[in-house]
């Protein structure tokens, strides 16, 4: 993990950076209704939102930034909620994520992308195309994401990997199931921030966050800045983690 020569608010507080961190985007829909707008308006806000702290993390040395954007539980809400969130990520694919080419970012996306439209979808496929040969930090947007989902899938796929002789049962260690998940090949969240104020997963990196640290803030995601993360880091940068051990 990165140390970070980061002004503390406290002294001699050395800022820990986590190599993998994630964010649970939450709020966006109080956002809007405290001011009497329509949810949507807090999605769009949000998204400025998201935009910042991806950039912010990028330069502070984050390796790998995982956003929980859609879960697979999100299609139960309105239609016209849907639509407005379609059509925002319609437009975020089509301009905004070009922005990040200049921080080097790698894009991708995780969760299952065949319940969007077509046109999302060969959105999405082109931005991780497009990014994917660049070497700053790897932002993962979860999309369709629900890990339960995620891990149903990799139970198929070692299952059908077994039935073919690929693999073999007493071969399946724990790495084994990890390289199965969406983010094969990446660390561990070392740092989990849910801002919005509620104290729960809601199916995100289940398997992934077995060790992670979890900052709950009150900031609704539209509100939440880059003093709101700094917060969350010196809270992270003073948590022991022991992982099972003394
Ligand atoms: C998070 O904000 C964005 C998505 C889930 C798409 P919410 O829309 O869940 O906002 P609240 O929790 O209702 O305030
Ligand atoms: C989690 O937030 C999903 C995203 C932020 C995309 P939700 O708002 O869907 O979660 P619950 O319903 O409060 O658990
Ligand atoms: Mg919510």
């Amino acid at each position: 993990m990165a140390l970070f020569n980061k002004k503390s608010n406290e002294k001699n507080l050395q800022i820990k950076i986590p190599e993998h961190l994630g964010i649970i985007m939450d709020g966006n829909g109080r956002w809007a209704q405290k001011r009497m707008l329509p949810r949507s308006a807090g999605h769009k806000a949000g998204a400025q939102t998201f935009r910042k702290i991806t950039r912010y993390c990028s330069n502070i040395g984050v390796k790998y930034l995982t956003v929980y954007a859609f879960s697979t539980e999100n299609w139960k809400r309105p239609g016209d909620e849907v639509s407005a969130l379609m059509n925002l990520f319609k437009s975020y694919l089509e301009e905004a994520l070009a922005d990040f080419k200049d921080d080097s970012i790698v894009v991708r996306f995780i969760g299952d992308k065949s319940q969007f439209s077509k046109d999302l979808q060969k959105l999405m496929i082109e931005n991780e195309e497009s990014s994917k040969d660049r070497d700053g930090m790897v932002l993962n947007i979860a999309m369709n994401y629900g890990s339960r989902d995620e891990i149903v899938r990799a139970v198929k796929n070692i299952s059908s990997n077994v039935k073919s002789g690929e693999l073999n049962i007493d071969d399946i260690t724990e790495e084994t199931i990890s390289s199965y998940l969406y983010t094969s090949g990446q660390p561990d969240p070392d740092l989990i921030i849910r801002p919005s104020g509620e104290y729960r997963i809601s199916n995100f990196l289940l398997w992934q966050c077995a060790y992670s640290e979890f900052v709950i803030m009150n900031k609704l995601w539209p509100d939440f800045t880059t003093d709101d993360l700094d917060e969350a880091l010196e809270i992270f940068s003073k948590r022991n983690r022991r992982f099972g051990g003394v």
